[in-house]
């Protein structure tokens, strides 16, 4: 039973290192309080270089989004999903990694968690599959939750996705940082959101990203994001919206952004509190009759 009286452990406060405020100043002092801008294109490029995408046409890789649950939306869209698809998903996670399975009329299937790191099974993974594949059904995409600041069993993971054709996103909300064998989180799957809200790693106040390797997927999140809209090629006052059906005002704003750089930069420093959290969580487990979720296997950096 909880002790009523028990402080509970945050998953991470926001931490300022002292610029940002000068940065949010500058913001409002040029006027780019608005929706994207310098600030919006900035955070992109930082984060690109970080996640390893490079530093030529860097940005083009990273989609800065208003929440982690657009960027998830954004995502599902990217791997067509519709409705009446089903979408796997890890069923320890927040709530957000699988509502947007349910906004896009989709059906979400919960996969099990190992009990050793909280995260997806892979045994339950391939339970799942062949279940549904009894069925006549094939899921449109796998959504992974690296929970807490830890990395999914990529390994196993990707190979079971791999033999039955189904895409990854990874949600890595909460794992900015994060290592698995030396690869980033946010790197595995064909597209990877991160959240920026008020308890993540790092934080723009509100505010998400969606990431990929496949710079076309990025480009195409943009338009879908911003409404569906065609840039301009007249000086008629509105664009035409192009596409019907999915299209969604997800962007960032440009003034939240623009706490993003002394923060982005110390991601790594970051992650060493969500690490003495983790091991406090872990540590106020161990009376648990069933102790679980302490688990850090070899090659697993948080
Ligand atoms: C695992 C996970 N997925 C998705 C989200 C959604 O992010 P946001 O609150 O930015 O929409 C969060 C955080 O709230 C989360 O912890």
């Amino acid at each position: 039973m909880l002790d009523p009286r028990a402080k509970p452990i945050l998953l991470s406060p926001p931490h300022m290192s002292g610029a940002e405020q000068r940065f949010v100043e500058d913001a409002f002092r040029t006027n780019w309080v608005a929706p994207l801008g310098p600030n919006v294109d900035g955070f992109e490029r930082e984060m690109s270089e970080y996640l390893g995408f490079g530093t030529n046409g860097a940005r083009l890789h990273c989609c800065a989004t208003s929440s982690g649950t657009a960027a998830i939306h954004l995502g599902l869209m990217l791997l067509g999903v519709r409705p009446g698809d089903c979408v796997l998903c890890s069923s320890f996670t927040f709530v957000a990694s699988a509502n947007p399975i349910r906004q896009l009329g989709a059906e979400p299937v919960f996969v099990d968690s190992d009990e050793a790191s909280w995260n997806l099974s892979p045994s339950a993974l391939r339970d799942a599959i062949a279940t549904l594949d009894a069925e006549g059904r094939r899921p449109r995409a796998l959504i992974a939750v690296d929970l807490y600041g830890q990395g999914c069993d990529y390994g196993s993971i990707e190979a079971i996705c791999d033999e039955w054709d189904i895409p990854i996103l990874e949600d890595a909300a909460e794992s900015l940082g994060a290592t698995v064998h030396g690869r980033r989180c946010g790197t595995f799957g064909k597209v990877a959101a991160f959240s920026f809200n008020g308890n993540k790693i790092i934080t723009t106040s509100g505010g998400g990203m969606l990431v990929s390797s496949d710079a076309a997927l990025v480009e195409r999140a943009r338009f879908l994001a911003t409404q569906a809209r065609e840039p301009r090629r007249t000086t008629s006052t509105r664009s035409p919206a192009s596409t019907t059906g999915c299209r969604i005002s997800a962007r960032a704003s440009d003034a939240g952004s623009c706490s993003r750089s002394p923060t982005a930069w110390r991601a790594d420093a970051r992650t060493s509190p969500a690490t003495r959290r983790r091991s406090r969580r872990a540590q106020a487990c161990a009376s648990c009759p069933n102790p679980c979720g302490a688990a850090r296997p070899a090659g697993f950096r948080r």
